[in-house]
């Protein structure tokens, strides 16, 4: 009787399991016979009827029926799995046979080339490279470099004021004083970004730009120094022919001040087009670090002596690869940057 029972329920479960088509309804069928109110937990509600003797046996048949009622809806469970999974790869295949997109090669910009090869002429001769921030305190900016307030320099590199004292750097020069500040002589280094002026676009004109700064701080730095490293760097930038000129000129943070030519790479200095007759090309200002300038950054004038020079990136790359409007740098046309 109640083995009739049994064997009806296990069929009905069989039944359903072999319908059921996913886990959800796995687990209702379950619920549905081993659960709390199941199938099964009523027949053993019912074995109070039964006489005490024949309860083990039939405890076993039912237990029988559980065993084999919970191994078969752990092959269906697999079995399910394995139809899911198989469904969701048919779904995800991938048309080998499809084009690929094409993988669009940059190009190094001339700017990146320029500077890469200014560094490796610097540090070639022990110069380390640093870098500092763009949005600078006018304090960096201008009065630790011996300009202070109602300087004319200040006129002629007019930029983009945060507040009243915090501003986009118009040159690299601060970096120098942040150096000097964190670092004690002997000093070499370069600093090369980006700078900030309210220039108005043109050939060779852009509101932003970039510079390579450089300082030397060490005992007994003349000069001399100055010339034989800035006359070395142009020979190897321009080629072993190139000669170098120094021109006075004026810096606030240096005295000395010069501006240094450089005998024209394409006519060797007989003149032509690129130096516009003059045989010579300006490439850089430098000068012997301004005693005040020393000061202000901690360092003992009388001790230490050294020199700093400025150079414009993009001035390097227009006459290295010979490009004649500086606006073509900022376009990123590949077709342009290709070339270099
Ligand atoms: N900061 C100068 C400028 O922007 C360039 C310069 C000149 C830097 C002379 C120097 C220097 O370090 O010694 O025009």
């Amino acid at each position: 009787m109640i083995k009739d029972t049994l064997d009806k329920i296990r069929q009905e479960a069989l039944a359903k399991m072999e319908e059921a088509g996913d886990m959800d309804r796995l687990n209702e069928i379950r619920v549905a016979y081993l659960g709390k109110k199941g199938e099964l937990t009523k027949v053993l509600k019912g074995m109070r009827d039964v006489a005490p003797e024949d309860r083990p046996k039939i405890g076993q048949m039912v237990n029988g029926t559980r065993a084999e009622i919970e191994q078969k809806l752990e092959d269906a469970k697999k079995t399910i799995a394995s139809r899911e999974r198989e469904r969701r790869m048919r779904a995800e295949k991938i048309d080998v046979t499809l084009p690929a997109k094409r993988i669009r090669v940059g190009h190094s910009h001339p700017n990146t080339i320029a500077l890469e090869e200014v560094e490796r002429i610097f540090t070639g001769m022990g110069y380390q490279v640093v870098e500092g921030p763009e949005v600078e305190t006018d304090y960096y900016n201008f009065e630790a470099l011996n300009i202070p307030a109602n300087h004319p320099a200040k006129d002629e590199q007019d930029t983009f004021y945060i507040t009243k004292d915090i501003l986009l750097r118009t040159q690299t020069s601060g970096v120098q004083v942040h150096v000097m500040e964190q670092q004690k002589p002997p000093i070499r280094m370069i600093a090369p970004g980006r700078v900030f002026r309210a220039d108005e676009v043109d050939a060779t004109h852009s509101p932003s730009f970039h510079q390579i700064e450089g300082l030397v701080i060490d005992k007994d730095i003349t000069f001399a120094d100055l010339k034989g490293t800035l006359a070395e760097f142009a020979r190897q930038l321009f080629g072993p022919d190139t000669k170098v000129k120094f021109r006075p000129h004026h810096f606030p943070f240096t005295e000395p001040s010069a501006e240094m030519d450089v005998t024209c790479f394409k006519c060797g200095g007989k003149g032509c087009r690129m130096c516009k007759g003059e045989g010579w090309i300006e490439i850089l200002g430098c000068g012997m670090v301004h005693p005040n300038v020393l000061r202000m950054s901690g360092i003992d004038p009388e001790e230490y002596t050294g020199f700093a020079f400025g150079v414009g990136l993009e001035r390097i790359a227009l006459l290295k690869y010979e490009i004649d409007d500086m606006r073509l740098l900022y376009e990123n046309d590949i077709r342009f940057l290709n070339q270099f």
